[in-house]
């Protein structure tokens, strides 16, 4: 498959606050990923210079990034390339998004997922401590705003009630507990080194450029195209808070802005959801409906290990980022879908 047909910059972003970005140069860990090439676009239409650090840039799994953002081939745990790419290039935003994301892979390996996603983040967090503070006044000049990836699954089940901020992380899996352990470095740091760093809490994100095909969106969407029936793992009953990417990425750029102005912000988390809980047997039908599809989908029931309801409020970030989703679901699926038809007709 060509990776160089799934740029995200593929489809217009109609956003309209430009500019502002113009003479910082950002760090985006985790730069060929999903969330990284949203984030990378925006950055770059706010005017920023962006590096984008990724492990894997050239894997059949990497989305090709707009057109300005500088590849950097390397893995966030090697923390002299972190420190020399922090000093020789006047980093002044690290995005630290880089991880293994996957949920099946890490229960099958649950020490490569937490290598990758705590040693790689308590490595990230560290480089950026000894780069200095900007707004510490040790002189050093250094990083002035950092934001570090966790997810909605750090809380771990709730029994369906919404996730919000003050509660505590009490994950059982895997994927879930490493990323509840960087939310806790990333507020360590916050707390004790005064480091401008917070932290996001994204329900479900789905968009054009993953091509992870083992979710079950683009694993739908492209089945659809194909023309097989669409396969759930699950008896199709899990619920989860879905959020378009670009939202999530909007979202991102938001809280860099925030936590480098508002020093109080340092060590807080941020969850970002649209507030569409959806079971999984009804986003696969919504995506047979929006494209025309009469196939029926496979439920395989199998008993995974995953939370069975997840509700996320982002009331915190509304309220103190001004932050709102502007897709609906409907939109959303859309664009996706749109995306990845093209994606896959240039592909095949
Ligand atoms: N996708 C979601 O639904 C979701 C939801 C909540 C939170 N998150 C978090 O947001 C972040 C981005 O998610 P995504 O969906 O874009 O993931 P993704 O899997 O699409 O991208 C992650 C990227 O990180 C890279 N990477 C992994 N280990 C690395 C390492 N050691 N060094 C350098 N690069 C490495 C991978 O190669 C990949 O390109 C992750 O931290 C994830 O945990 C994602």
């Amino acid at each position: 498959m060509g990776r160089s047909d799934g740029a995200v910059g593929d489809v217009a972003v109609g956003d309209d606050s430009r500019g502002h970005w113009s003479g910082r140069t950002v760090l985006i860990t985790g730069a060929a990923g999903l969330l990284g090439g949203w984030v990378a676009r925006e950055l770059l239409e706010s005017g920023a210079s962006v590096l984008g650090l990724d492990v894997a840039w050239d894997s059949p799994r990497a989305t090709t990034p707009p057109a300005g953002v500088e590849r950097i081939d390397g893995d966030v745990r090697d923390t002299p390339l972190l420190r020399d790419l922090l000093r020789r290039r006047a980093i002044d935003t690290v995005i630290h998004l880089a991880a293994q994301t996957l949920v099946g892979p890490a229960i099958e390996d649950p020490v490569d997922t937490f290598s990758n996603n705590i040693e790689g983040s308590w490595s990230v967090l560290e480089a950026c401590r000894n780069a200095g503070n900007a707004g510490s006044g040790d002189g050093k000049g250094g990083v002035r705003r950092i934001v570090v990836a966790s997810s909605d699954k750090a809380y771990g089940d709730a029994s369906g009630r919404p996730y919000r901020e003050e509660m505590a992380l009490r994950p059982h899996h895997p994927y879930d507990t490493s990323k509840a352990v960087t939310d806790l470095l990333a507020q360590t740091y916050g707390y004790t080194y005064g480091l401008p760093v917070a932290i996001t809490r994204c329900g479900n994100l789905y968009g054009g450029g993953d091509l992870n095909w083992s979710r079950i969106i683009p694993g739908t969407i492209r089945s659809v195209v194909e023309r097989e029936a669409p396969v759930i793992r699950s008896d199709g009953s899990f619920v989860r808070d879905y959020l378009y990417v670009r939202d999530a990425a909007a979202g991102v750029v938001a809280l860099a802005d925030a936590v480098g102005e508002q020093p109080e912000i340092a060590g807080t988390a941020f969850n970002f959801a649209a507030g569409v809980r959806l079971p999984v047997i009804e986003v696969v039908r919504r995506i047979l409906t929006l494209m025309g599809s009469e196939l029926e989908p496979v439920i395989l029931g199998l008993p995974l290990k995953e939370i069975p309801e997840q509700r996320v409020s982002a009331a915190r970030a509304r309220r103190v980022l001004g932050w709102r989703p502007r897709s609906t679901v409907e939109s959303g699926l859309l664009e996706t879908i749109e995306w990845y038809r093209s994606y896959l007709t240039k592909a095949a």
